[in-house]
C-alpha cells in the first residue's frame, strides 16, 4: 500500500530526451517520448482510474479500469500500456467510460469481503478509492454466488499477512517481486476465476523463496498483503523522512508514526539511493529499537565482577571525565582515547573524534572501519586521489559488464543487488571472483559469464593476472592512459604485469582458477563496453587488502573504465555510515576530509576552531590500543557504539586488552560484548532517537531525523558534549545542523553541505562545494583528484596463513541477509527466523572425510582458538574451503580468526585462517567460559535494573 504521503503516478517515468505535445481532456500536456497516457494525464493533475498500475512497476494492462477515449481509434484502449504520441487527443471522463469502469469494479466487489469498516487499510485501500471515484452504488451480482471471501490467510511472515480473501489478482506482488526485488518468489497460479497469488511452489511465504524484501506489500492496492504492525497499530498519523541505520546502501524511508510509535517504514520512492526500494532489515526489522533489552539508565562499577550501580547523567559524566583525568595525570596524556562506530552519524562521529584530539589531547582515535574499508582510503588515495567509491549506484544502469570481486551484494547490499539484477536481466554482463558460489552466480534469470572461483588470499594474484592479459593482448585504453595516468608509473606497471609469473598459466596453480577462465573475463572487462567493479570486504580483510584495492583501481585506468557513468571502483559500504566515519576524522593520523595531522597548515586550520593546540603525530590504532593496553601503557577507552569484543579479530586478545585498562566507558543500546568489559555504560540512543546525517557507499550525505524521543533523555552526540564540558573543553551545540556547519567550515569537500541544502536537495554526495555546488555523483571525470592517475605496483605476496597437516582448510567469513554485523539488532528481532546461529558451511567432499554430517557439531580450530559451530553442508563452497558468518556471540568466529592484517593498513586478514575441522559433542573450553561470563554478567545487570530508580 502507497505511504500516506505520496503519489503514484501510474506508470514509470520515460527516459526520451524527445518531447511529444499531445491533449488530455482538452488540457495540452508535453510529456517525454515513450510516457504512458495515464502518466501525461496525471502530470497534468488528471487521476485515470486504476488497480494494476503504479508507478514502481511496468504497465501490465490487466484489470481495464484505466480505459480512455482516444480520438480516431476503435474502442477504449488502456491509458496505462498505450504511449503518448503527437497530436493525441484523449477524453478521462465519459459517460460510455463511467459505465465500463463500474461495470469492472462492480466484478470485483462482488467477490471482496465487505468488512471495510474493520479492515486495516480502511481509508488507504486503492481498490476502496475506485470504487469511489468510478462511482460504484450497487452491486447486481450479489454476494451469494462462488468467491474467495473464506480463503484461508497465511501469517507465516512475522511482518506481514497475506490475506487471499481481499486479492483482486492484480500480478501487482508478483511484478513487484519479479521487476524490482528480482526474486521471483510469487506466481499467478491457475486461470481466470480460479487465479491466485502462489508463493514458490505453492508454499507459506516464510517457507518459500521470499526473501522479505517487503515490495510486494507496498505494491499491493488492497489489504491483501499488509504489514502486521499496521493491522495492529493502524494508520499511522505523521511521517519523517530519515535513512536506513544498516547497511552502506542507505536507503530513504519514510518513519510513519502514531504518536511516539513507529507503526511502519515504507521505502521513500523519492530516495536516491533505493528509488523506492528496501530490504527486510530497513523495512521491518526495527523491533531492536524498543526492546526490553535496552538499557536506558547510565551504570558503573570499579572492576569488571563487580555489580553495577545505576547513576545518573551527571554522576556517570563526571566519573567519566575524572577517571580519565586521573588516569592520565598517572599514565600520560595518550593513556587514553576513542573509538567511533560507523553505526553513529557523520555529526556524532566528528564530536568524538574532536573530544579526543581536543580535549583527551592525543590522536588515539579509531573507527570500526580499521577492520573494514581502511585499505579502501589507502588503495583508491594512492592510485585515484581520493579515499572513496567513484559513481552513484543508478550508474550501474549503464554497465555493460559488471565485475563483483570479493561481495555478496544480495546478502551485504540487497538494494543495490537488486538494481544490478535488474540490469543483468537487461542483458548487461557478469564477472564474480570469489571463493564462493555466491547467489548472483545463479540466480533467477541471471548467469554470470564468468565465476574465478580463487582461492582465499589470492585476490592480487588473480588481479595481477587480468592486468597480464589486459596488457600483453593489447586490450590497454592507451588513449585514456596517456591522457589521464602518470607516464612513468604506467610504464613500470605495464613492464610488471607484463612478466610471465603474472600470467594466470603461472598463476593457476596458486589462484586455483583456470588460466582460460581469466583470459576470457580479462577480455571481457577489457572489450565489453562500459565496465564496473564492485567490490567489498573479501577484498579488503586479508594481509594484501590495500594491494588489491590498488590493483582493482589499475585495472580500471588501463581500460578507461572510470571517469564517466557506467564504470568505476565501487567500494560496497558494510555498515550504513563505514563512508562517514572515514570522512569524519575518525583514524588516528587524519583531520576530517583525509587530511594528515602532520600537515601544518591543516592542523592550525583546526587549533584555530577548536582552540587548542593539537598533537602532531599519528595516535594508536585500534590494534595498537590492545597491545598498549596489554603492556600496561594505555588505561582509558570511549567506545561509542561499536563492539569491538566481538567484531575485532582474536577475541581473546582482545578481551585481555579489555580487562586491562582501568576505565572503558561503552555508549550503546544493550549490554553488548564489549559492555561486558566495561566501567561505565552510557545508554546510547537508536537511529529513530537523533538528528544527523549518514554517508553511504555513493558518498551520498542524507539526513537523519529524529522521529521519537530518546529514550534514556539524550542523544548520542549529547553525550558526547557533556563528557567534553566535564574534561573542561567547551562544546555547546545546540542542534547536531551547527556540528555539520563546524565540519563544512573546516573540511574543503563538505563546503556546500549543510542541513537547509539536505532538505532542498533531498541528499547530497560529497565533494560539494564551490567547484560541485550540487555535489558528485561521478568523481575523476576530466581528471583524477590526485591530477594524473598514478599505477602502483602490486607484487602478490601469498599470507603467512598456510594451510599444512595440522590446520588444512581454509575458513573466510562473511554476512548473511537477515543479520547486521554483530547481530546486537537483528538479533532482537523476527529476523532470527531466517538465521537463528551462525553455521559452519563446507564442502560434501570435506565434510565426507571427516564423517561430518549436515547438523553434526564441528569443532574449528585454528592457531588463534578453537569454537564449535554447527555444520552446514553445501556445494557452494569449494574443497578444501570452509564459510561461516559472525552474527551470534557464542558463536566465536572471531575466537578462531589471527591477528594477520593489510601490510598498509592493520585491516584484519578475516578472509584467511587455516583451520581444522573436526566433528564433537561439545561447545568448546571458550564457548564454556564465555556462556558463564555472559550469565553472571546478565546477572550483575538484572541487579542493576532491579535497583534502578
Ligand atoms: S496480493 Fe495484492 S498485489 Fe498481489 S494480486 Fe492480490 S491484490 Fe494484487
Ligand atoms: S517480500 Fe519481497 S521477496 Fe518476498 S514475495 Fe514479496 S517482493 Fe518477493
Ligand atoms: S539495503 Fe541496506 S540501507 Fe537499504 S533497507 Fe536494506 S539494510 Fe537498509
Ligand atoms: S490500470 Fe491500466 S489496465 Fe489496470
Amino acid at each position: 500500500m502507497l505511504s500516506i504521503v505520496e503519489t503514484d503516478l501510474g506508470t514509470p517515468a520515460a527516459k526520451s530526451d524527445t518531447l511529444v505535445t499531445l491533449e488530455i481532456d482538452g488540457r495540452s500536456v508535453s510529456v517525454p517520448e515513450g510516457t504512458s497516457v495515464m502518466r501525461a494525464a496525471a502530470l497534468i493533475g488528471t487521476a485515470i482510474p486504476k488497480l494494476c498500475a503504479t508507478e514502481m512497476l511496468d504497465a501490465f494492462g490487466s484489470c481495464r479500469l484505466c480505459l480512455v477515449e482516444i480520438e480516431g481509434r476503435k474502442g477504449y484502449p488502456a491509458s496505462c500500456t498505450t504511449p503518448v504520441a503527437a497530436g493525441m487527443k484523449v477524453k478521462t471522463q465519459t459517460t460510455k467510460l463511467g459505465q465500463l469502469r463500474r461495470n469492472v469494479m462492480e466484478l470485483y466487489i462482488s467477490d471482496h469481503p465487505l468488512d471495510c469498516l474493520t479492515c486495516p487499510t480502511n481509508g488507504h485501500c486503492e481498490l476502496q478509492d475506485m470504487a469511489g471515484a468510478v462511482g460504484l452504488r450497487e452491486v447486481r451480482y450479489g454476494y451469494d454466488g462462488a468467491n474467495h471471501r473464506d480463503a484461508a490467510k497465511d501469517e507465516s511472515n512475522p511482518y506481514f499477512t497475506f490475506d487471499p480473501s481481499k486479492c483482486i489478482v492484480c500480478s501487482r506482488c508478483v511484478r513487484a517481486c519479479d521487476e524490482v526485488q528480482g526474486t521471483f518468489a510469487l506466481t499467478i497460479q491457475g486461470r481466470g476465476f480460479g487465479s491466485s497469488v502462489s508463493a514458490s511452489q505453492d508454499e507459506s511465504f516464510l517457507g518459500s523463496e521470499c526473501v522479505s524484501c517487503g515490495a510486494c506489500v507496498q505494491a499491493c492496492p488492497t489489504a491483501t498483503l499488509t504489514e502486521k504492525s499496521l493491522i495492529a497499530l493502524g494508520q499511522p498519523e505523521r511521517s519523517v523522512v530519515t535513512t536506513c541505520a544498516y547497511c552502506g546502501v542507505g536507503c530513504s524511508f519514510r518513519a510513519e508514526m502514531k504518536g511516539e510509535e513507529l507503526v511502519r517504514m515504507v521505502p521513500n520512492q523519492d530516495g536516491h539511493a533505493n528509488h523506492g526500494h528496501s530490504c527486510v532489515k530497513g523495512r521491518f526489522a526495527l523491533g531492536y529499537a524498543t526492546h526490553r533489552d535496552r538499557i536506558t539508565t547510565p551504570m558503573l562499577r570499579q572492576r569488571i565482577g563487580d555489580p553495577w550501580q545505576p547513576v545518573s547523567w551527571e554522576t556517570a559524566i563526571a566519573h567519566v571525565a575524572s577517571e580519565f583525568r586521573r588516569i592520565q595525570q598517572s599514565y600520560g596524556r595518550h593513556a587514553v582515547g576513542g573509538i567511533t562506530s560507523s553505526r553513529c552519524t557523520n555529526e556524532e562521529t566528528y564530536l568524538v573524534q574532536k573530544l579526543v584530539r581536543a580535549a583527551f589531547g592525543t590522536n588515539n582515535v579509531d573507527t570500526c572501519a580499521r577492520v573494514c574499508h581502511s585499505p579502501t582510503g589507502y588503495g583508491l588515495k594512492q592510485t585515484l586521489g581520493e579515499s572513496a567509491g567513484t559513481q552513484d549506484f543508478d550508474s550501474v544502469r549503464e554497465a555493460d559488464v559488471v565485475l563483483v570481486i570479493g561481495a555478496n551484494p544480495t546478502d551485504g547490499h540487497p538494494v543495490f543487488a537488486s538494481q544490478l539484477k535488474q540490469r543483468l536481466r537487461e542483458g548487461a554482463k557478469l564477472i564474480v571472483i570469489d571463493p564462493r558460489r555466491i547467489d548472483l552466480v545463479r540466480t533467477p534469470h541471471i548467469e554470470a559469464q564468468h565465476h574465478l572461483k580463487l582461492r582465499p588470499g589470492t585476490n592480487v594474484a588473480v588481479l595481477n593476472a587480468l592486468a597480464h592479459v589486459i596488457v600483453t593482448e593489447n586490450l590497454v585504453d592507451e588513449a585514456f592512459v596517456a591522457a589521464r595516468c602518470e607516464a612513468p608509473a604506467f610504464a613500470k606497471w605495464r613492464t610488471f604485469v607484463a612478466q610471465e609469473q603474472h600470467s594466470p598459466e603461472a598463476l593457476a596453480a596458486e589462484t586455483g582458477v583456470p588460466a582460460e577462465d581469466v583470459r576470457a573475463a580479462a577480455r571481457l572487462y577489457a572489450t565489453g563496453g562500459n565496465a564496473a567493479i564492485y567490490y567489498g570486504l573479501g577484498v579488503t580483510e586479508h594481509s594484501q587488502g590495500s594491494t588489491a584495492v590498488m590493483a582493482i583501481a589499475n585495472l580500471a585506468m588501463a581500460t578507461g573504465n572510470i571517469g564517466r557513468v557506467g564504470v568505476g571502483v565501487n567500494p560496497l559500504r558494510g555498515q550504513n555510515n563505514v563512508q562517514g566515519s572515514c570522512d569524519m576524522g575518525s583514524f588516528p593520523h587524519e583531520f576530517p576530509g583525509y587530511r594528515h595531522v602532520s600537515d601544518k597548515a591543516v592542523r592550525e586550520s583546526f587549533e584555530r576552531a577548536w582552540g587548542v593546540p593539537l598533537h602532531d603525530e599519528p595516535g594508536l590504532r585500534i590494534p595498537n590500543m590492545f597491545e598498549a593496553a596489554l603492556d600496561g601503557s594505555f588505561k582509558g577507552l570511549y567506545i561509542e557504539g561499536e563492539d569491538i569484543a566481538q567484531s575485532d579479530p582474536n577475541t581473546q586478545h582482545v578481551t585481555a586488552a579489555l580487562s586491562a585498562m582501568e576505565c572503558v566507558v561503552v555508549q550503546d543500546l544493550f549490554l553488548t560484548e564489549s559492555a561486558k568489559f566495561a566501567h561505565v555504560f552510557l545508554p546510547g540512543s537508536s537511529f529513530l532517537e537523533k538528528d544527523g546525517t549518514f554517508t553511504n557507499a555513493e558518498r551520498r550525505i542524507s539526513r537523519v531525523r529524529r522521529v521519537m524521543a530518546p529514550k534514556a533523555g539524550y542523544a548520542d552526540w549529547e553525550v558526547t558534549q557533556l563528557i567534553a564540558q566535564a574534561m573542561g573543553y567547551p562544546m555547546n551545540y545546540r542542534d547536531p545542523s551547527q556540528i555539520m556547519d563546524e565540519i563544512a567550515a573546516l573540511t574543503p569537500t563538505f563546503t556546500g553541505v549543510s542541513y537547509a541544502r539536505l532538505d532542498e536537495l533531498g541528499s547530497i554526495q560529497w565533494p560539494c562545494n564551490a567547484d560541485h555546488p550540487d555535489g558528485t555523483p561521478t568523481m575523476h571525470i576530466d581528471e583524477f583528484v590526485r591530477g594524473k592517475g598514478k599505477f602502483m605496483l602490486t607484487a602478490y605476496v601469498p599470507t603467512e596463513e598456510k594451510v599444512n597437516a595440522r590446520f588444512p582448510l581454509l575458513l573466510t567469513t562473511g554476512r548473511i541477509l537477515s543479520q547486521y554485523n554483530v547481530g546486537a539488532q537483528t538479533r532482537r528481532t523476527p529476523n532470527v527466523l531466517w538465521h537463528d546461529e551462525d553455521v559452519l558451511e563446507l564442502h560434501p567432499h570435506d565434510a565426507d572425510v571427516r564423517g561430518i554430517r549436515d547438523g553434526d557439531w564441528v569443532g574449528i580450530e585454528s592457531r588463534a582458538g578453537d569454537t564449535v559451530l554447527r555444520a552446514r553442508i553445501s556445494d557452494r563452497m569449494q574443497p578444501g574451503v570452509v564459510y561461516t558468518t559472525f552474527h551470534f556471540p557464542e558463536s566465536g568466529a572471531n575466537v578462531v580468526t589471527t591477528e594477520n592484517s593489510d601490510w598498509a593498513t592493520n585491516c584484519p586478514e578475516y578472509k584467511v585462517t587455516a583451520v581444522q575441522a573436526t566433528r564433537v559433542s561439545q561447545p568448546s573450553e571458550w564457548q564454556r567460559r564465555h556462556q558463564t561470563f555472559t550469565e553472571q554478567q546478565l546477572d550483575l545487570l538484572g541487579k542493576a535494573r532491579t535497583a534502578a530508580p
